[in-house]
């Protein structure tokens, strides 16, 4: 059952993957496609070539690049779909599920050191190093130049507040409610933060509340920009400015400036720590609960939960709710086991535990943003 049953959620165009027709809902992300396709392989790591899906599925990865219309090292799950988009996976030779180069990983099953190798004949480590040159780099550049971005023109606020989580969300109200006209801007294509993962913990306020405060916001003369990453942020004498890369159909670099920020740039999923966790299948839970609850994905059939409290249990009853099995993982994961994608966890103790998606649902860490010694 890769989708819930739930006419909301019915494909209603294709996007091409390696020229294979993929359904898809328009706007929803490539990630939310290709995981409803159950294929969570998208490509390949640059060394060993080792099969690479999404974890965070919020933009802070960076596992999930696929090369889109033509354009390389694009990010899979800030992608929206569209009839007839083009994705390409990356980094392989012979397609991301038969990468003749995956030799590599089973040939050195203790790494390769690439500054001395071959080193006992000249002759032989230049070929090597020449051969290692050819096969290092992330995907292949474009045939031709993207269109020029427009010049940034310089935009000024009383406020901004990077970050459209709860926090965010709550700073923005407030400033909002106070007449400021601010800037309220997001680097995912929704608003919401953790509250669109639909956990409902204790003091969560509903999804619902994302829209008011978007709505205060514009009635103070402010804007909301979601799918808008700010690159810097510089002090200077006129207040503090920043650079703005907008997503979008039409993407643009903004010039921002304001006498106010706020950062309120969350949390990101941190990967498991143990053999295998870079297999496709292994998913931070927010991520993945976010897809389930805004495009109806259900990305497996056995799922196992890590982690402990109440957003593993909250993750675990998502997923048994979508119809999967889930299990809480109990002691500790020695290794993944799995090919092109998950298939097992081994515990400490022996106990195999059957599963194709693994949700993360540890600690996070903090985003931190601390370039500047100025306080902003
Ligand atoms: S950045 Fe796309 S899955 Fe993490």
């Amino acid at each position: 059952m890769p989708r819930l049953a739930d006419p909301r959620f019915a494909a209603d165009c294709a996007i091409l993957v390696d020229g294979h027709r993929i359904p898809a809902r328009a706007g929803e992300s490539v990630t939310s496609a290709l995981l409803a396709a159950g294929r969570p392989l998208l490509g390949r790591s640059a060394k060993y070539h080792r099969p690479r899906g999404p974890f965070c599925l919020a933009s802070s990865c960076a596992s999930c690049l696929v090369r889109v219309d033509g354009q390389p090292n694009v990010r899979a799950c800030e992608t929206p779909c569209r009839e007839g988009l083009r994705v390409e996976t990356q980094n392989t030779l012979g397609g991301a599920s038969h990468d003749l180069l995956g030799a590599i990983d089973l040939l050195s099953p203790h790494g390769i050191d690439h500054h001395h190798l071959a080193t006992w004949n000249e002759l032989v480590n230049r070929l090597a190093v020449g051969a290692s040159r050819r096969l290092a780099g992330l995907g292949q550049l474009p045939r031709e130049a993207p269109p020029p971005w427009e010049p940034a023109r310089e935009e000024r606020y009383d406020a901004v507040v990077v970050g459209a989580g709860p926090a965010g969300l709550g700073a923005a109200e407030a400033l909002a409610r106070g007449g400021a006209r601010l800037l309220l801007c997001d680097r995912e294509a929704r608003l919401g933060g953790r509250l669109r993962c639909r956990l409902e913990l204790p003091g969560d306020p509903p999804l619902a509340w994302t829209g008011e405060v978007a709505a205060a916001v514009r009635r103070a003369g402010g804007e909301v920009a979601a799918g808008a990453t700010v690159l810097g942020l510089w002090p200077d004498a006129a207040g503090r400015l920043a650079a703005v890369a907008e997503r979008g159909p039409s993407p643009r670099l903004r010039l921002v400036r304001a006498p106010r920020w706020v950062l309120a740039c969350g949390t990101w999923a941190q990967p498991p720590l143990f053999e295998g966790n870079d297999l496709p299948g292994i998913f931070a839970a927010r991520g993945l609960l976010a897809a389930l609850a805004e495009d109806g994905v259900v990305p497996g059939e056995r799922a196992a939960v890590l982690g402990e409290g109440a957003e593993a249990e909250a993750t675990a009853a998502r997923l048994r709710e979508a119809g999967m099995s889930a299990e809480r993982v109990e002691g500790e994961v020695e290794r993944a086991r799995g090919g092109r994608r998950l298939g097992a966890l081994l515990l400490a103790g022996g106990r195999r535990l059957r599963c194709d998606t693994l949700a993360v649902a540890t600690p996070r860490l903090a985003a931190d943003y601390r370039t500047s010694r100025a306080p902003v």
